[in-house]
């Protein structure tokens, strides 16, 4: 008899989260059908946290259930569908959908005239900013607010991305990436090892970089320059060396943060602290540590400019300085509060993180996806060189020029091979939007005015959009003999899923693209914001129409770093080609000696087997956690001297 009112209290419980359930699904499906546009249902929210827990482990069974394996919300409700599907889920639900949940709507599109009204109208379609609200970990920044908040942080963080900083990342571009090369081939250059896991390498190298962009702080590469006393007396920071005052190393604390970021933002401190965990207790340290290192370079920056007066210009070369010296913060009657268009102090290093936290992964990735797709096409890899040489003309890395050498690089087959790159794998595969707080909203989709209903999630699909056959020049797919198309499910009839740098080479069509009275003023509006609108290249290649490709995403909010991400690329590839060649390792089919004995034929027989496996990685075992990376097994790569290669087959 007890047991009857608790009993009670879970029906009525649950008979009233049933009802709230049902009501809001309806009220949103009401929603949908007065939209416009094509929609289907799904029984949850595809962002909701105990969904996306539960989700990798129920799938498998669901895939199977009768009456639910072939539900079209089945196929976009996995927390990596856009990526897994490819352009497959646009194919089959239209190129703008959207997903009636009983939570929010949600629109997904992969059409690029919607992406660019998207983009171009930030009032209408802001950021949905709760996604991104634990990102405030040292301070508020530029990629968490929204509105006169946002317009007062991007008018200060975009000028310190000036041409004189990209000097600065090309030269310190070269300068890593010449270490990493080293610690690849060894202080001999005689190469043949193979390395495991080279995403890592890279991963230092990004961060090397935006150390010295963004702060000014050079750090030495383990094992290859850590020992170079003259560097260590000029301040440059190395994985050994603990200053007074820290427990952790400049180096160390910063890569630590930044790779258990998750942890850092999820568990509350007092779980890190007491939880008996070693890997939670270093990553607070980390936290706090690199929290105390930017507070210690600002305060060094601080001082030197207001002792010259805001004059020293070594000071405002990197990001942080940049920052300081337009914040107003220098002013002789500052507050420690952001006066009017000013940042506070916690804003700037909030900033700083930001930019490292946007910019250390995702340069990195591209570079080590271009390295997997160079290994996988060493034709492609070989006409690159013959440019590099071509470039530089034997040149030494230390006569390398940014002016002169920069354009070159970005205009031809390395451009292209970047471009391709970040069209494959885009690092952030959905740009979101919403239109949260701004109600409902006009839109054309497909040619069609449409309404998108108050309070609507918007996945701007990136990695859709960029394989859409309707914005790009393409050829059949890989023949059958050759492995056949690279996708299961997407552009089965098409190349899109290929790497094949050449498309954004060989449009003999090109023309240049007229700018419209709309295009104009939305260009001279986000100039006036310190957007930049300037096209990368000359319009003799292939330009993507405005939308078709978003790796940077576009318009008022788009990629305050691309320009530093593109030069840092362009330099690292360039260094690496210019001397080396990278090749798939083998070892699981056959070790060095065994390569050694084989004639023409066999040893392209074992290569195959590792470019088919290494296909079916960067296919089957890439996910996103912030960014897109491989995240299950590893593709091993050789470097070798140019001329010494084992599998160079054209
Ligand atoms: C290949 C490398 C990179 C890629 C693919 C990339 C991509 C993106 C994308 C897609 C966005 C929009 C995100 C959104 O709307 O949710 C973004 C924003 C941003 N990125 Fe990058 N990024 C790269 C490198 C960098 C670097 C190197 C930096 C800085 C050093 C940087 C700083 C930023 C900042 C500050 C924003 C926010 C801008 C705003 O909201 O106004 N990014 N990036
Ligand atoms: C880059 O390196 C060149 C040559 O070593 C040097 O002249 C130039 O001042 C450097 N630029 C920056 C911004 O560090
Ligand atoms: C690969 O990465 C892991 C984890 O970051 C690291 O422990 C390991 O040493 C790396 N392996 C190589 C060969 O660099
Ligand atoms: C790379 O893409 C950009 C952006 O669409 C374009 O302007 C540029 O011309 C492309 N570069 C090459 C080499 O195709």
């Amino acid at each position: 008899m007890k047991l009857i009112i608790p009993l009670l209290l879970f029906v009525a419980y649950t008979a009233y989260k049933t009802y709230l359930y049902a009501s809001k699904l309806y009220r949103n499906l009401l929603d949908a059908r007065r939209s416009g546009i094509p929609y289907i249902v799904a029984p949850v929210w595809p962002i909701n946290r105990l969904w996306l827990a539960l989700e990798p482990l129920l799938m498998p069974y669901l895939r199977k259930m009768p009456f639910i394996r072939d539900k079209p919300w089945l196929m976009v409700s996995s927390g990596d569908w856009i990526w897994q599907e490819r352009y497959g889920a646009f194919e089959k639900l239209g190129d703008t959908f959207m997903i009636v949940t009983p939570r929010y709507n949600a629109i997904y599109t992969a059409e690029a005239e919607v992406i660019n009204q998207i983009t171009t109208r930030r009032n209408d379609f802001p950021k949905p900013i709760q996604v991104y609200g634990t990102l405030d970990l040292y301070g508020k920044n530029v990629v968490t607010s929204e509105g006169s908040e946002w317009r007062r942080h991007r008018k200060i963080t975009s000028p310190p991305f000036t041409e004189k900083n990209n000097h600065l990342v090309w030269n310190e571009s070269l300068y890593q990436a010449s270490n990493m090369v080293t610690q690849w081939v060894g202080k001999d250059g005689k190469a043949g090892k193979t390395w495991d896991n080279i995403s890592t390498d890279a991963m230092r190298l990004s961060l090397h970089v935006i150390s010295r962009a963004g702060f000014n702080v050079r750090c030495l590469w383990p094992g290859v320059d850590d020992d170079d006393e003259q560097a260590l007396k000029e301040g440059a920071m190395s994985t050994a060396i603990i200053p007074e005052g820290h427990e952790m190393s400049y180096v160390e604390s910063m890569s630590t943060m930044l790779h258990r970021i998750i942890v850092v933002l999820i568990c509350p401190d007092w779980l890190m602290k007491y939880f008996p965990s070693d890997f939670l207790k270093k990553a607070r340290l980390a936290y706090f540590e690199w929290g105390r290192y930017m507070k210690e370079i600002y305060q060094s920056k601080f001082d030197a400019l207001k002792k010259s007066a805001g004059t020293n210009a070594d000071e405002k070369l990197d990001l942080m300085g940049a920052m300081i010296s337009s914040s107003g913060l220098l002013d002789d009657d500052a507050t420690k509060a952001p006066t009017g268009s000013g940042l506070s102090e916690s804003e700037i290093l909030g900033n700083s993180f930001v930019f490292m936290l946007a910019g250390h992964e995702t340069a990195a990735n591209t570079i080590t996806h271009a390295l997997y797709f160079l290994a996988m096409n060493p034709g492609t890899q070989q006409r690159l060189q013959k440019e590099i040489d071509d470039i530089f003309g034997g040149r030494p890395i230390s006569e390398w020029n940014y002016d002169r050498d920069l354009n070159p690089l970005f205009g031809g087959l390395a451009g292209a091979i970047m471009n391709e790159t970040l069209r494959v794998i885009p690092p952030v595969v959905i740009i979101p939007k919403s239109n949260f707080k701004s109600g409902d909203q006009k839109l054309t989709v497909g040619g069609k005015e449409v309404i998108v209903p108050d309070n609507t999630y918007i996945g701007l699909c990136a990695a859709g959009v960029q394989r859409n056959p309707k914005y790009w020049p393409h050829g059949p797919a890989r023949s059958a003999e050759d492995g056949g198309p690279m996708h299961p499910k997407s552009n089965l009839d098409n190349d899109l899923e290929e790497f094949k740098p050449e498309r954004w080479l060989l449009d003999p069509n090109a023309k240049p693209l007229e700018e419209t009275s709309d295009d104009e003023k939305a260009r001279k509006e986000a100039e006036a914001m310190g957007v930049n609108t300037a096209p990368d290249t000359a319009n003799t290649l292939f330009r993507p129409p405005k939308g078709a490709y978003v790796p940077f995403s576009e318009g008022y909010r788009a990629c305050l770093g691309r320009r530093f991400a593109q030069v840092e690329i362009l330099a690292t590839l360039a260094v690496i080609f210019s001397q080396y060649s990278v090749e798939l390792g083998v070892e699981d089919w056959a070790d060095d000696e065994e390569v050694e004995k084989m004639g023409e034929k066999e040893r392209k027989d074992v290569w195959l087997k590792a470019r088919t496996e290494a296909e079916r990685k960067v296919r089957d075992c890439m996910g996103t956690i912030i960014t897109l990376q491989l995240r299950k097994g590893k593709i091993p790569m050789r470097f070798a001297k140019r001329g010494e290669e084992k599998f160079m087959f054209a």
